[in-house]
């Protein structure tokens, strides 16, 4: 049960690139971070705007001297200071990703990146070999798998439950971009071009978080072969996409399917990961965090609800409030971030092998989150065709 006791034996000094006023993420970002004390907002280079970007430091509270106008500014004076922060996260468009994380990681921070996690898979195998050089931790934030019941699904599948898992389907198909919103939306306007976005538009904003849940609550399923097919329905989002359709075949003999969409008209989330099993399938929602569904073949379908004695340990050791109470996605976020402190701390005493079985979405997730796009985007644009998994 989390009560509000840090678990790490100090706070982290922080500092945030982007989420300055305005941004979709940034408030989510210091909402996680924040809540149970696990970090200490120190610094920031907070808007693409320098001025914008120091007033909203200042009103967050921050030493003037430390709201910097730019990230490369904020990593060289808070290396030079004794109490410098210690962590960075990346809250910004997908384009900086790759540059500010690399730039963080040269400066000895750890970071948590918001996805995906750059263009590349080149780009995030690099972030990966210089983080594990200098012993640093990348976390990244697929901040829906910090919901427990993942983690109720995870044990499901684990203990055999389902059965031999033959199925999984994924959807992240919301409608709220049917129309060319675009037009009056600046924060949707770069994720429908390449020169921000990077290579795909929903696949890599999408379709990324149930990916990362599947791979969460089937941990032993490895993609042989994929195929994409994707659209721009919305003609002026060309070449990048507003919909999308993956298969996946498994190495285990099972098959994925993945439908992510932002013209999903008159949907919200509609994030789901069911999995089909032998014996059963279990079925998990965004919009509705707090249960899970779980089917028997031959008996009647059960509702599970977050915080009930009935579930696995590992889905009860985040409960904040007891069953019956909802949480919600900040708490699924906060929950993530207290795993990234507990793994930053454990890197920082040169004994990370304290946390190995500490659950948390770091660089592997997000060379994976990557790669999983390259590939779609590869078949895709070679007209729908299977392309082995490398
Ligand atoms: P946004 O466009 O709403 O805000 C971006 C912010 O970054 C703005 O404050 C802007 O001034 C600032 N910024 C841009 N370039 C900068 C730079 N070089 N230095 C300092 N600040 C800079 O974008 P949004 O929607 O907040 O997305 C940001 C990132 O978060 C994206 O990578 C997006 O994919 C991701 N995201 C992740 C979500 C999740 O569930 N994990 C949900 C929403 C967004």
């Amino acid at each position: 049960m989390i009560n509000g006791t840090r678990l790490t034996k100090s706070a982290i000094r922080w500092g945030m690139v982007g989420g300055g006023k305005g941004s979709q993420i940034g408030y989510v970002h210091r909402s996680a971070a924040l809540r149970d004390g696990y970090f200490d907002l120190k610094a920031g280079a907070f808007d693409l705007d320098p001025d914008r970007g120091r007033a909203f430091g200042v009103d967050l509270g921050l030493d003037p001297d430390r709201c910097y106008p730019d990230y490369g500014a904020m990593f060289a004076a808070e290396s030079a200071r004794p109490d410098g922060i210690r962590c960075v996260t990346v809250a910004t468009p997908n384009n900086t990703h790759y540059p500010i994380t690399r730039a963080a990681l040269l400066a000895g921070l750890h970071v948590i990146c918001e996805k995906p996690l750059t263009f590349t898979t080149a780009e995030a195998l690099d972030l990966q070999a210089i983080a594990a050089e200098r012993g640093l931790v990348v976390g990244v934030t697929y901040g829906y798998s910090g919901h427990q019941m993942i983690e109720e699904a995870a044990r499901l599948v684990a203990d055999g439950t389902l059965g031999e898992i033959r199925i999984v389907n994924l959807q992240f198909a919301h409608g709220f971009h049917s129309q060319a919103v675009e037009g009056d939306s600046p924060a949707t306007r770069w994720r429908v071009d390449p020169a921000f976005a990077g290579p795909s538009y929903v696949l890599g904003d999408l379709a990324t978080h149930p990916l990362y849940i599947a791979g969460v609550i089937c941990p032993d399923l490895r993609i042989k072969r994929l195929l994409c097919s994707r659209q721009s329905f919305v003609a002026s989002r060309a070449p990048l996409e507003d919909n999308a359709t993956v298969l996946m075949e498994y190495d285990t003999g099972a098959v994925g399917t993945c439908w992510t969409s932002a013209v999903n008209a008159g949907a919200m989330h509609s994030q789901k990961v069911r999995v089909v099993g032998s014996k059963g399938s279990i079925e998990w929602w965004d919009e509705h965090p707090n249960q899970l569904r779980l089917e028997i073949q031959g008996e009647p379908a059960r509702l599970l609800d977050r915080g009930m004695p009935y579930l696995h340990p590992q889905a009860l050791a985040d409960d904040r409030i007891g069953a019956g109470h909802p949480e919600g996605l900040f708490d699924a976020w906060a929950n993530l971030h207290y795993r990234f402190a507990l793994a930053i701390e454990a890197h920082e005493d040169r004994d990370p092998s304290g946390v190995a079985g500490l659950r948390y979405p770091g660089i592997a997730a997000g060379v994976e989150g990557v790669r999983w796009v390259e590939h779609c985007v590869r078949s895709a644009d070679a007209g729908g065709v299977w392309v082995d998994y490398a």
